[in-house]
């Protein structure tokens, strides 16, 4: 079950002209609540701000916000927060408002704290035919244009695949459909830049902080499928599962490697505990 407050009211309505369902025109984040605690949530405001000033949508009081994140979620403390900013209602037309007012969607669900990740253990990933847009205005935000995602999501129903890796229009490996991308290679880790394409994930950041902690060396070039399959070890991640080690991608087999190892332990002690071992 989900309990939703738009704009702090309780089952509020959104209007049929709210620029976020008729544009896209806004921004989400997707928070894991574990035992009680809105993991990250200041890595997630800070992304959420980040891409309202670059969109020029009034960026949302977090003070507040954070309030509606407790009010929706009750007593619950194990599942998936949401917040939703669009840029609000609006005439026809494109063009936006002088004077909008952000819509607030802040939700709720309640998960199974006893259920384990799907990730840890190793998954299955395919390479998804539909292309990801290159426009280095929308690099690295979370929008609410999500239609390649959603496309490329379709392309397979079958549960044993967790995953589809998804290419830009140049031809480069960028990320999943709901996740990051890392692959391994001369015990250097290697993500894709995400200045054109892609999401600036906040499981990404973390992994990224843990490397330098490790002292592990960070690039971030342009993928090629090469380098992918050239790659020692891949793995993706995002706030909800932490990192899921890619171990079966078309006929290739992987074990989970020690780079990755070492960073799923570095997760789990900042509390991701879907990356804890055994
Ligand atoms: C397209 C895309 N890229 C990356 C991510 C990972 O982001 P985060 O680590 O903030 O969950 C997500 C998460 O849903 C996503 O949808």
């Amino acid at each position: 079950m989900t309990t939703w407050l738009v704009n702090g009211q309780r089952d509020g309505r959104l209007s049929p002209t709210d620029r976020g369902l008729a544009y896209g025109d806004g921004l989400f984040e997707t928070i894991a609540l574990r035992t009680g605690r809105l993991r990250f949530l200041d890595y997630h405001f800070e992304r959420l701000v980040f891409g309202c000033e670059r969109l020029g949508i009034p960026v949302p009081d977090t003070d507040q916000l954070t309030q509606e994140l407790e009010t929706a979620r009750e007593d619950c403390t194990d599942g998936t927060a949401k917040i939703i900013i669009t840029r609000g209602v609006g005439p026809r037309g494109y063009r936006p408002p002088p004077a909008a007012l952000p819509t607030r969607v802040v939700g709720v669900t309640a998960t199974d704290a006893s259920v384990k990740s799907v990730w840890r253990e190793g998954i299955r990933v395919r390479l998804c035919d539909t292309r990801l847009s290159e426009n280095e205005t929308f690099g690295g935000m979370k929008t609410l244009n999500r239609l390649e995602q959603v496309m490329a999501r379709n392309e397979w129903r079958t549960p044993d695949i967790a995953e589809g890796l998804m290419m830009t229009d140049s031809g480069h490996v960028i990320c999943g459909t709901a996740s990051n991308l890392f692959l391994v290679r001369d015990d250097t880790l290697l993500t894709p830049s995400l200045e054109r394409c892609g999401v600036r994930g906040v499981m990404r950041r973390v992994i990224l902080e843990e490397a330098e902690r490790l002292g592990i060396v960070v690039q971030r070039p342009v993928v090629t499928r090469a380098m992918l399959a050239a790659a020692e070890e891949v793995f993706v991640s995002n706030s909800l599962q932490g990192i899921g080690p890619v171990t079966a991608w078309n006929d290739e087999r992987y074990g989970v490697g020690e780079l990755t190892r070492a960073l799923m332990a570095g997760l789990a002690e900042r509390g991701v505990q879907e990356c804890t071992a055994g």
